[in-house]
C-alpha cells in the first residue's frame, strides 16, 4: 500500500501530517498489511516545519511530485476539503475514485467539501471526528494542537501587551505582575493557564463546569467562582453543554469587573459543534484599561469576545483584540510532530480495523469515517450538508 503526504496549500499553513520520525514506527504498524506500506512524500511538504526533503528520504521515504502523491492509495494531510478553504480548489481536481483521505477537513463546520469529495469517489476520513474516548487519547489531533495552541495563545498577548507579565524588583523601582484571565479552561485554557504562570502572570481561570476548579488549583491559578447554578452545565461525556440566554447574560454580567481587572484575557471558551458562546461584550472591553489585550480563540467559530475579527488584530478603547484562527501553524515544527503521533496511530488503528476496508463495527472508525462509496456516510454530517439520512441496511 502507498501512503503519500501532501504539501499543505492552504494560506498560512506550516505544518505538515507526518514528520521523518514517524515513518519507521507508521511502517511497523503496518506491516501486517498485505506488502506493508511504502511512504511517499510530496517534495517540501515538510520545508515549513523544519523537515527537509533528505530528512524524510533518510527516514525511508521517497520524494515525489504533487501529482504522483495523489496517485498514492492513501494520502495524509493536516487540511483537507473544507478546511482548505478556497486552496480546496486545486486539491479537488486531483481527487479520484479510491483514493483515502485522513486528516481535518472540517466536516460540520463546512460539509460542502466533504461533499465534493464523496461525489469524486474518495473515502475520506476527518480527524476532528475521533471520539474523545480513552482509547483514542492518542489520535486526538484536536486536543495535541489545542494544547500547543493554548500556549501559543499567550505568547502573542505577552508580546502585543505593552506590560511585562513578571513581577521584577530592579534597583530602578518594581514591577508589578500583569494579571491574566484564562476563560474557559480545557485543552487550550489549561495550557495557556501554565504557559502564563510560568511566564510570571498572575492567573485567574474561569470555566463553566465546576469539575475543573481543581486541575486550575493544580496549575498554581485562582479559579473564579460566580454565584451561577452550573449544576447541569456539563455533559455525561465532560463537554460544556449549551446554556440559555439568560445564563449567558448574569455570567457576562458577573465577569464584567474580573475582566476589567485583567492586562490579557485568553478566551477558550467552546460548546462542541455549536456557535461560540460570547463572555466578554464591547462594554466589558470599555472597562478594560487600555493598552490590555484580549486573544480570542474562538475568532472562527463567532468569537466569545465581541468585536473580535478572524487573523485580524482590533483596537477598541485602546484594548487589542486579536482573532488568531491557526496559532498551531506558528510552531508547526512540534505541532506537526504531535500531529503525526495522532496520525501514525490513527492509520495503524484502522490497518487493525482491515485497511482499506475498515469496519464501521469500531467506534472510532464509525465516528471519523465520513465519506466512501460516492457519499457523505457520516449522519451528522449528511445533515450538516443538507442531506437526507441514508436508509437503514436491511438487518
Ligand atoms: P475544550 O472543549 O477542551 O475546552 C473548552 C472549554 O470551554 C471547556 O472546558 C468548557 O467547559 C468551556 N466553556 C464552555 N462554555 C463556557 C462558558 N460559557 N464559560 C466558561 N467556559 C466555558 O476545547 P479546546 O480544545 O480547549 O479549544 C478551545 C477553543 O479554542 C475552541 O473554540 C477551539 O476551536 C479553539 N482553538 C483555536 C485555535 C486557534 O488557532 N485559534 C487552535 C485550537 C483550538
Amino acid at each position: 500500500m502507498k501512503v503519500a503526504v501532501a504539501k499543505e496549500t492552504f494560506p498560512g499553513e506550516r505544518r505538515v501530517a507526518l514528520v521523518p520520525a514517524a515513518i519507521a514506527p507508521l511502517k511497523k504498524a503496518c506491516a501486517a498489511l498485505p506488502g506493508g506500506v511504502d511512504v511517499l512524500v510530496e517534495s517540501g511538504a515538510g520545508a515549513a516545519a523544519g523537515f527537509p526533503d533528505d530528512t524524510y528520504v533518510k527516514a525511508g521515504a521517497e520524494i515525489v511530485p504533487r501529482a504522483a502523491a495523489f496517485a498514492a492509495d492513501c494520502l495524509l494531510t493536516v487540511r483537507t476539503a473544507g478546511a482548505c478553504g478556497d486552496s480546496w480548489c486545486t486539491d479537488r481536481e486531483l481527487i479520484r475514485p479510491g483514493l483515502i483521505v485522513i486528516g481535518l477537513c472540517d466536516p460540520l463546520g463546512a460539509p460542502g467539501g466533504c461533499h465534493e469529495a464523496a461525489e469524486k469517489g474518495a473515502t475520506l476520513f476527518a480527524l476532528e471526528l475521533v471520539p474523545r474516548i480513552t482509547r483514542a487519547q492518542s489520535m486526538d489531533v484536536l486536543s495535541s494542537q489545542a494544547n500547543i495552541a493554548g500556549y501559543r495563545a499567550v505568547l502573542v498577548a505577552a508580546t502585543a501587551l505593552p506590560r511585562i507579565l513578571p513581577m521584577m524588583t530592579t534597583a530602578a523601582g518594581t514591577v508589578t505582575p500583569a494579571r491574566a484571565l484564562i476563560l474557559g479552561a480545557g485543552v487550550a485554557g489549561l495550557q495557556a493557564i501554565a504557559t502564563a504562570k510560568r511566564l510570571g502572570a498572575q492567573v485567574s481561570a474561569y470555566d463553566v463546569r465546576p469539575a475543573v476548579k481543581e486541575q486550575v488549583q493544580s496549575l498554581g491559578a485562582k479559579f473564579v467562582e460566580l454565584p451561577l447554578e452550573t449544576g447541569a452545565s456539563e455533559t455525561a461525556g465532560g463537554y460544556a453543554k449549551a446554556m440559555g440566554e439568560d445564563f449567558y447574560a448574569r455570567q457576562r454580567e458577573l465577569l464584567g469587573k474580573v475582566v476589567a481587572d485583567s492586562d490579557i484575557v485568553i478566551c477558550t471558551a467552546l460548546i462542541p459543534g455549536q456557535k461560540a458562546p460570547v463572555l466578554v461584550t464591547r462594554e466589558m472591553v470599555a472597562r478594560m484599561r487600555p493598552g490590555s489585550v484580549i486573544v480570542d480563540m474562538a475568532a472562527e467559530r463567532g468569537g466569545n469576545c465581541e468585536g473580535s475579527v478572524a487573523d485580524q488584530a482590533v483596537v477598541v478603547d485602546g484594548v487589542t483584540i486579536l482573532g488568531p484562527t491557526n496559532l498551531a501553524a506558528e510552531v508547526p515544527f512540534h505541532t506537526s510532530q504531535l500531529y503525526a503521533k495522532n496520525m501514525t496511530t490513527f492509520v495503524a488503528h484502522l490497518a487493525k480495523c482491515g485497511l482499506p476496508e475498515v469496519s464501521t463495527d469500531d467506534e472510532i472508525c464509525r465516528e471519523t469515517l465520513v465519506a466512501k462509496g460516492g457519499q457523505i456516510v457520516h449522519p451528522k454530517v449528511r445533515e450538516r450538508a443538507g442531506l437526507p439520512p441514508l436508509e437503514a441496511a436491511p438487518a
